[in-house]
């Protein structure tokens, strides 16, 4: 049985774009699925509230891969509010479709994806700057 990927699909699968590890990435986070055993790993660097670079390694199936490449070529340089809005079917229309057995390739992907920004946030919590804004008038005497 042959899998009906479209042409987008195997381009990423043979030549994946992102691969490998950043050197001090200021966040990394695994995940993987249980039932096919497939696993992703990222790493992130953010600069100035977003997504600055990222890659992955992956230790699972031509659509696990496919998935991965595509997501950090389209998330590279968006702001980590909208990464973190960024969801499965977006990979899906961008690869032109996936067949049904493969689609929760998908949604490993982003799940990865805001698990290593969850873990950047964790590590990087918002400092909130209270007084922004704050006019101080001096007194004349
Ligand atoms: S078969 Fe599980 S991620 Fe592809």
């Amino acid at each position: 049985m042959s899998l009906n990927y479209t042409p987008k699909t195997i381009k990423h699968f043979l030549k994946p774009k992102n691969i490998g590890l950043l050197k001090n990435p200021d966040a990394q986070a695994e995940i993987g699925n249980m039932v096919c055993g497939d696993q992703l790993s990222f790493t992130l660097k953010v600069k100035g509230g977003k997504i600055q670079d990222i890659k992955f390694l992956s230790f699972g199936c031509a659509s696990n891969i496919a998935t991965a490449s595509i997501m950090t070529e389209k998330v590279k340089g968006m702001s980590l509010a909208a990464a973190k809005k960024f969801n499965w079917q977006a990979i899906v229309d961008e690869l032109g479709g996936l067949p049904r057995q493969k689609i929760h390739c998908s949604m490993m992907a982003v799940e990865g994806l805001r698990k290593v920004i969850a873990m950047y946030e964790k590590e990087h919590p918002l400092t909130k700057k209270v007084f922004v804004g704050l006019k101080i008038k001096k007194n004349k005497r």
